[in-house]
């Protein structure tokens, strides 16, 4: 397209403002070209549209601690982790540069004060200081699976510039019950030697060992001294516990945290900002993300990943060509390959039969793509979707005469 590149710029510019209508006329302008043939311009355009979507994700926000905020010896590559005595296991890893990781998580409003509360605590530690309070250091985070639990870990070591030793407490835990304390101990002792976020993740096994009816005594034991080595790191560096089952933590456990979050399943704008965010290269337009964001309703983030990973292998093993309609037939294959059981009531109607779907979706205030776009999504033209509408509900043939 001829100046293309001017073009470019006023809709790099305008698409900051995050004006929907002047969104809209971008989206136009790919479909256009898209129809024309002009696939060159038209992956530029839809990277500006996506890149604008996501500039609502948590923004990074790296704290410059001040050594001696947090004490210890710096991690080096040199550094490595301690063993289970037993297997020779290592009792954690060691991650010098969570960022490799760390891709913004995408949360609900409460979670995501939650974790930037915590950040910015680090940051005004002088203030706080002032007034007698230290900035949070132990923090439970608590969700369902695949809700961004780790991956928001993960996003706080690297927002606090540390990094991060990962252990799972499942992996402390040796059939020799002594291992088992010392292993906890060891890895503690490790962790508060160096300048770092020790995150414990799978932190239910603990409670889980609890109930074990073998050998009370001695486990409870292992449990106290968890919990000891919890309090005496209290003062001594950051922990993030995460689990899955936050109902078999007692009040022990929770007393021992000075925040909680939990994570749930997204809501709409969060599937839709993850997906803008998953799907990318892909030039999706506007219509696509939409739908998917609507059917895909009760899906987590880690089940909206793999549909989006899904999606880009369908897209490049069979040849086709980066188009809305190859984006929606490739959906209903991803979709359709699910059990059944995990798959979604909207998506479930929308892979069993289109025209119900069209109709039930196109009389849900919350379903906002328009006929025209849809239609060309599903690569039908607008009258059969008329058509579909109107055998669903003959009221809306008479409207239509
Ligand atoms: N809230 C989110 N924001 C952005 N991406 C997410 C989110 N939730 C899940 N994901 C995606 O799913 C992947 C898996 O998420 P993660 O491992 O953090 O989930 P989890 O809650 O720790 O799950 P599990 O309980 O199974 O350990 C992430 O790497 C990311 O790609
Ligand atoms: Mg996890």
């Amino acid at each position: 397209m001829q100046h293309f590149s001017v073009i470019q710029s006023l809709c790099r510019l305008g698409l900051k403002a995050q004006d929907p209508a002047f969104r809209q006329q971008v989206e136009r302008l790919h479909e256009r070209l898209v129809k024309a043939g002009d696939t060159k311009d038209a992956e530029t355009l839809a990277r500006l549209l996506n890149a604008a979507a996501t500039a609502t994700a948590m923004q990074p926000t790296k704290v410059e601690l001040s050594r001696f905020h947090i004490t210890g010896e710096p991690l080096t590559p040199q550094v490595h982790p301690p063993v289970d005595r037993e297997t020779s296991q290592a009792l954690c890893r060691i991650m010098l540069k969570p960022s490799e990781m760390a891709r913004h998580p995408v949360l609900s409003e409460r979670s995501r004060k939650a974790v930037s509360d915590l950040i910015d605590e680090w940051k005004s530690f002088e203030r706080l200081n002032a007034l007698g309070v230290p900035p949070g250091r132990s923090l439970l985070i608590f969700g369902p699976p695949g809700s961004g639990k780790t991956l928001t870990a993960f996003h706080i070591a690297d927002a606090l510039g540390l990094p991060l030793i990962d252990a799972r407490i499942d992996g402390l835990i040796s059939s020799f019950l002594g291992t088992t304390a010392r292993n906890i101990a060891n890895l503690f002792a490790f962790a508060n030697r160096y300048r770092c976020v020790l995150l414990l993740d799978e932190f239910d096994a603990i409670a889980k060992l609890r109930d074990d009816p073998q050998e009370v005594g001695e486990i409870k034991r292992v449990v106290n001294s968890l919990l000891q080595s919890l309090d005496a790191r209290a003062d001594i560096g950051i922990t993030i516990a995460i689990t899955n089952h936050h109902r078999l933590l007692d009040s022990a456990v929770w007393r021992r945290f000075d925040t909680q979050v939990q994570l749930g399943l997204p809501d709409e704008p969060a599937r839709a900002e993850m997906l803008a965010q998953f799907l990318k290269p892909l030039a999706v337009n506007q219509a696509f993300v939409q739908l998917m964001t609507y059917v895909a309703d009760g899906a987590s983030g880690a089940d909206l990943k793999r549909y989006a990973n899904a999606i880009k292998r369908q897209i490049a093993l069979r040849g086709e060509d980066d188009s809305p309609t190859h984006h929606f037939k490739a959906l209903c294959e991803v979709l359709a390959r699910e059990p059944s059981m995990r798959v979604h009531p909207r998506a479930q109607l929308m892979i069993d039969d289109i025209e119900a779907f069209v109709a039930s979706a196109m009389h849900d205030a919350a379903f906002p793509v328009k006929q025209k776009p849809l239609a060309s999504l599903i690569d039908v033209n607008q009258a059969t979707v008329s058509r579909w509408l109107a055998r669903a509900d003959p009221s809306e043939a008479r409207h239509a005469q």
